[in-house]
């Protein structure tokens, strides 16, 4: 009998060794098959009970039924304790989450063409001590044409087709509204950059549409120059094509809110001769610039015999639609994948 108590203490130390080697479920089932199983080295050993005397059953009946239930109770716990492990695994792999590990067979996402270029404007006009300020799409007549020296009957209302809301109302024609509203409630000097939305109505084609954007600038202190508009403008261009060497030219231009108002070229990007972008004259039209008319500056409580300043407007779509040479406005607000994943 000694002999069949020997084996009981073998075979649960067998057990709890290979239960305490199990990491896995597999290797726990392997334990459960090896052990407690039908064919299990336990049940195996409780058939022997039939065959003893009533002396030994009595003896060792409680001995290998304890054994039963002690490996059973055991192995439920390992089986516990690895699930709890597996479960917190995968928490830290929640918690651990490596957004730069992550492999998506979605389409990369790319930024829009007007991004990239507005966040060179930026770095230029916020390296020279500018503020970028925001204004807002829907604007009032005042702040759109009146302050703006934009005279109610005045011919000029009709350089820009409006979409009139109400009678007070309108979808800003330009950027420009901006200057009246940051003159109005900021103090001075003043050295703003903005950009955004601007409508006209008119009919759309591969260079026209009734949304596009600008960007304005607006410096007021003292004794600000034309020269200092040149040399703005230029930094501007040469930051945006990120080219040292790139030229202006100004022509006289006529906008009611500045005098003097010029209409500015930048030299060719692409050439030196004449191309199918510049139409082989070698200047490229960027939009419009001066000093604040002083009318300008009255509206908005300036006194001009202290403070002067200059301001510009430039079509921000041409340029966006010039340095990648998107040839189709349309294309820009279009939301076409395969436009939009070139960027
Ligand atoms: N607001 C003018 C336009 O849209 C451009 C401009 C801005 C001209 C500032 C001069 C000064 O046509």
């Amino acid at each position: 009998m000694d002999d069949l108590k020997h084996q009981v203490e073998q075979i649960k130390n067998q057990f709890l060794h290979k239960l305490d080697l199990a990491q896995t479920e597999v290797e726990l089932e392997n334990v459960r098959i090896l052990f407690l199983s039908r064919e299990g080295s336990i049940p195996k050993l409780m058939h022997i009970l039939k065959e003893l005397s009533p002396d030994d059953k009595r003896h060792f009946g409680p001995l290998l039924n304890e054994l039963k239930k002690e490996s059973e109770q055991k192995f439920e716990e390992k089986k516990k304790k690895l699930a709890l492990e597996a479960l917190n695994k995968a928490e830290m792999k929640k918690t651990n989450f490596d957004v730069t590990a992550y492999e998506s067979k979605m389409p990369k996402g790319s930024l829009h063409p007007y991004t990239p270029v507005i966040e060179l404007i930026e770095d230029v006009f916020i390296s020279m001590g500018y503020k970028v300020a925001q204004g807002f799409e829907l604007e009032d007549e005042f702040h759109n044409f009146e302050a703006l020296n934009i005279a109610k009957n005045h011919p000029a209302r009709d350089m820009q087709d409006t979409f009139w809301i109400d009678v007070n109302r309108l979808m800003r024609t330009h950027t420009s509204t901006v200057q009246i509203r940051e003159m109005e409630s900021q103090k001075l000097p003043l050295a703003i950059l903005s950009y955004g939305r601007t409508f006209r109505n008119e009919a759309t084609d591969a260079s026209h549409d009734f949304v596009f954007m600008q960007v304005e600038g607006l410096l007021i202190d003292k004794n600000v120059s034309m020269g200092n508009l040149f040399a703005t403008l230029k930094i501007m261009l040469q930051g945006i094509f990120q080219r040292d060497d790139l030229d202006i030219r100004i022509r006289p231009g006529y906008f009611p809110f500045v005098e003097p108002g010029i209409e500015v070229d930048m030299a060719c990007p692409f050439c030196t001769s004449g191309c199918s972008v510049c139409k082989k004259t070698r200047w490229i039209e960027m939009g419009g610039a001066g000093l604040v008319h002083p009318n300008v500056l009255k509206a908005c409580n300036i006194d001009s015999t202290e403070y002067s300043g200059f301001a510009f407007g430039f079509g921000l779509t041409r340029l966006v639609m010039l340095k990648y040479g998107i040839n189709d406005i349309r294309l820009l607000n279009s939301g076409k994948l395969e436009f939009l994943e070139q960027f």
